[in-house]
């Protein structure tokens, strides 16, 4: 049977999914967590579904193996063609998460009519925004931009700086996201920029909620562990980071996000 003890595995191709794991511990600060950063094929924007289903089964049964009792694909890109497959390999081993449905649900809650979409190539090519939002209400206008040089950018740290609001107000500017009541960062590293996003936006005086998925997405993980008893009352255990290959940007990052020592452990599970 599944136990509040367990941990939450959680993986992305990099430092995104921190961005998702740091939101889980601020609402859920007794978990443990393990994060499985796929460093070594980063970035997962530009491969194919099939790629993205053969990194994800891996990485999976890894996470499985630790005996997780959730995992949240903690990237857009694997969440928009490996959600099924990962769901199906946990069985009932454990609960399985991606990072859009919550954000598609919000859309609707929150009425939104004409929704901007900027994620990577992969992401924006499924279409999946498009099609789980007007599902729901074919009212609703999606408007979807890819951004393939943001991700790279972040995870190579430059996030911030001259780089970074020239690339951001390229990509911003576009034809395509004029006429928007919201943006949806729908790639787990876009967090890390989003006052760039939103100063973008200040500074031209639009109005355009820009929506982070990464809270969303603990705020909906959080709700169903209350109502499944699954939140772990007890001391937490330590996180634990793997990575598949040691970057530089990687430990920087994850310093920055727990002020805690990390145990960065490389792990080349693809061998
Ligand atoms: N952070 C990921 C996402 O949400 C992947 C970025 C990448 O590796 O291209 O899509």
């Amino acid at each position: 049977m599944i136990q509040a003890q367990q941990a939450i595995g959680l993986f992305d191709s990099g430092i995104g999914g921190l961005t998702v794991a740091n939101a889980i511990l601020a609402q859920l600060p007794n978990e443990s967590l393990i994060y499985f950063g796929d460093t070594a094929h980063m970035p997962y924007g530009d491969k194919s579904a099939d790629t993205i289903r053969y990194f994800t089964k891996t990485i999976g049964a890894f996470l499985l193996s630790k005996d997780c009792k959730i995992l949240v694909i903690a990237c857009n890109t694997a969440s928009s063609v490996a959600y099924d497959l990962l769901r199906d390999m946990a069985g009932n081993k454990a609960h399985v998460f991606n990072v859009i449905d919550p954000v598609v649900d919000e859309i609707i809650e929150k009425k939104y009519a004409k929704v901007g979409v900027i994620g990577t190539k992969g992401t924006i090519g499924s279409d999946v925004y498009h099609r789980k939002i007007v599902d729901r209400d074919p009212a609703v206008a999606v408007k979807q931009l890819a951004t393939p040089l943001l991700a790279p950018m972040i995870e190579s740290g430059f996030a911030h700086g001259q780089i970074s609001q020239l690339v951001v107000e390229e990509y911003l500017q576009d034809p395509v996201l004029q006429d928007i009541d919201c943006l949806i960062l729908a790639c787990t590293h876009y967090p890390l920029i989003k006052k760039e996003i939103e100063n973008f936006y200040a500074d031209r005086n639009r109005k355009v909620d820009v929506l982070a998925t990464n809270e969303i997405v603990a705020r909906h993980i959080k709700r169903f562990m209350i109502e499944n008893g699954l939140v772990n009352f007890e001391k937490k255990g330590k996180n634990a980071f793997y990575v598949s290959d040691y970057t530089e940007s990687f430990e920087k990052t994850t310093q920055l996000f727990y002020q805690e020592s990390i145990d960065l452990i490389h792990l080349p599970l693809f061998k």
